[in-house]
């Protein structure tokens, strides 16, 4: 709480006052807080030298989050408010960020950490893993730590990225003040816990004292709150149009919601969209079980049949846990199979969640005699329901309130169905915008930039490109586009070809896998494009990816590497490297899914 001093019952004179409030108003908290310990201390006849009162410990207290989607990002905020509440000075870093000087003058050390891809960290922690795996890696003797790792136990490579961080470490010499936690899904409780353990576990607050005399003390109420993801809004959809041709291999829609003024954004960020299930999925499910409950209760909450299976579980997606328990239900030796704890079974029961959804399970593997689900019992083991992402594809400064997507067509998906149904009725989805600051233009507009962002990838591309025009950017633009076919599914189309015209896009690349014998994408455009690449790159340029993650990411990866050794002159080893220090300068970005 910012107080005027002259609200305070003060006994010092005008000057005075105004001298200690300006004076006041300019310090970090640590130095507020040593102050108050050194003006106790003479207050109680014992003046010591300044330089006896111990130094606020600036970073001493260090959170780490390395998040993809957000959900590390907001739980390391929680313990920031958590812990600064309780008196301590703490820094929220991400990992994107943090140095290793930083690292290493830490005293505690609080990091969560989400595992994506193959068991690979978040994109945003990529240069840390190399930093901390390699022969620079600081030394951690002085901190103590803890780490809570997020995942989903249907990967096979369960919350690595957290065991990876937790064993690194304590390698580095850090002390472990808690047990790793690997979280599943519903990790909510869990972290609950581990916010309260660190409270109890964390060294005491350096104006402890200070801090016990004052427990009026509050942290300043935040300005209005934009929505979140567990306050979203609702929003207009506006309008949906296809942008596809008939001959298209998959339905790709664009979508235009009515944002509002305080629906800010920029480009980069991504809009999270709660689903509600397609009532024909729910009807499936239903028609699966034994009773037909009005209410049901799950955990704490008891809630109609209806609304659970629509608005608040998974029912299009399904995870281990169902899976499982059905496999029980129907002794199906195909399903058991599926779930063996093999390398090889994980494997394959990756590309089968990867198109079912809980109604083709409950009807592919039908329960025994005796088996049949109650509703109370099925609920328990299916996953709460989460937000969707969609990177935003309009600039505010273009279409003002407007945010636009880009969204590709999956049969009965929660999320694009639900989506489409609005765009179609003109219904309101609850929606917010999730921030992606590792995803952003480069400050200084004239430098160059370079976009890789085949299928719906190419979504904040447009963003990109109309946000640069606004602002009168004299970088130059540069778009590698790919799909399948140039006739029906070169996505935006028009605006591009108008974007080359005015000067507003330099260069566009096309890579349609389909249209000839062998099939193109656009790394090989990449590697065919490689001495211009790399003028660009040398020429300060930064190059984004976004898109697929399974596939394109790696290969995009791979060919960038061959553009440094073959127009770079690097051998394999240096090209890896620069690779490495381009993204340790945030000049190679990645927004994969
Ligand atoms: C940061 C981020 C940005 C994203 N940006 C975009 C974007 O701009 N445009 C866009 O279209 N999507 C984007 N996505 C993906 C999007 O969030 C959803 O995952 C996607 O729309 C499917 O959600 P759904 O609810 O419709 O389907 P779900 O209900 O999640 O899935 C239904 C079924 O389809 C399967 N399935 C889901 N996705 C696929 C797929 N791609 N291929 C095959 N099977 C699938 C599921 O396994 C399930 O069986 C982004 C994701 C992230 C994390
Ligand atoms: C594309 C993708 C890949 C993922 N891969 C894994 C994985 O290999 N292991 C795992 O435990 N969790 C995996 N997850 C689950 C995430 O770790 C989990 O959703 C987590 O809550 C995300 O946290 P974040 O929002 O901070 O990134 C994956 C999620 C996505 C979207």
């Amino acid at each position: 709480m910012s107080n005027h001093l002259a609200s305070v019952a003060t006994p010092l004179d005008l000057d005075a006052s105004q001298w200690l409030e300006e004076w006041a108003a300019g310090q970090p908290q640590a130095v507020l807080w040593w102050a108050s310990g050194y003006l106790a201390a003479r207050a109680q006849g014992a003046p010591p030298a300044l330089s006896a009162v111990a130094a606020p410990a600036a970073d001493a207290m260090l959170i780490l989050t390395a998040s993809q989607t957000g959900n590390s990002r907001r739980l390391g905020e929680r313990l920031r408010e958590r812990l600064v509440s309780v008196g301590h000075t703490v820094r929220l870093v991400s990992a994107a960020d943090v140095t290793g000087k930083q690292l290493a003058a830490a005293t505690s050390l609080w990091a969560v950490v989400s595992t994506q891809g193959e068991g690979d960290p978040p994109d945003e922690a990529r240069g840390l893993w190399e930093l901390l795996s390699g022969r620079k890696a600081p030394k951690l003797s002085q901190a103590t730590f803890a780490v809570f790792g997020l995942g989903d136990s249907s990967y096979p490579k369960f919350c690595e990225a957290g065991k990876f961080l937790d064993e690194r470490l304590a390698t580095l010499g850090g002390t472990r003040l808690l047990a790793r936690v690997d979280a599943d899904v519903e990790y909510a409780d869990e972290a609950d816990a581990w916010l309260e353990a660190i409270v109890k576990a964390a060294p005491a607050p350096i104006a402890a004292n200070a801090s016990r005399q004052s427990p009026l003390r509050s942290v300043a109420p935040l300005a209005a709150r934009q929505a979140e993801r567990d306050t979203p809004r609702e929003v207009p959809v506006l309008a949906a149009q296809s942008i596809v041709g008939k001959k298209a291999g998959r339905a790709v829609w664009h979508y235009e919601l009515e944002g509002g003024a305080d629906f800010a954004y920029e480009p980069g960020d991504s809009l999270g969209i709660w689903p509600v299930n397609p009532p024909t999925v729910v009807a499936r499910v239903k028609a699966q079980l034994a009773d037909a409950p009005a209410q049901v209760t799950r955990g704490k909450l008891e809630r109609p049949l209806e609304d659970w299976l629509t608005e608040h579980l998974e029912i299009t997606r399904v995870a281990r846990p169902f899976l499982e328990a059905q496999a029980v239900r129907s002794d199906s030796s195909e399903l058991k199979g599926l779930l063996d704890k093999t390398p090889e079974a994980a494997v394959r029961l990756q590309s089968f969640m990867l198109g079912v959804n809980a109604a083709d399970v409950l009807e592919r593997f039908p329960v025994l005699t005796g088996q049949a689900w109650s509703a109370a019992d099925l609920l328990a083991v299916l996953r709460p329901l989460t937000p969707r992402l969609y990177s935003i594809a309009s600039s505010r400064k273009t279409v003002g309130d407007e945010v636009h997507l880009t969204v590709a067509g999956v049969t009965d998906g929660a999320a694009s169905t639900h989506l489409w149904r609005r765009g179609t009725d003109g219904g309101v989805v609850r929606a917010y915008i999730e921030r992606n600051e590792h995803f952003r233009l480069p400050a200084d507009p004239s430098r160059d930039v370079i976009m890789i962002g085949p299928g719906t990838g190419v979504a904040p591309f447009r963003a990109f490109v109309q946000e640069r025009a606004e602002i009168g950017a004299s970088g130059r633009h540069w778009l590698f586009f790919g799909a399948r076919h140039f006739d029906s599914e070169f996505l935006y189309q028009l605006e591009w070809q108008q974007a080359l015209k005015e000067g507003r896009l330099n260069r566009l690349d096309l890579a349609f896998s389909r249209d000839q014998s062998t099939k193109i994408y656009v790394q090989q455009r990449l590697r065919e494009r490689a001495a211009d690449l790399w003028q660009w790159l040398e020429g300060g340029a930064s190059v984004y990816v976004c898109g697929d993650a399974t596939h394109m990411a790696a290969d995009v990866h791979a060919a960038l590497r061959d553009v440094a050794q073959s127009a770079g002159r690097l051998d394999a080893a240096a090209a890896d490297a620069w690779l490495s220090d381009l993204a340790a300068n945030k000049r190679y970005l990645r927004d994969v899914y």
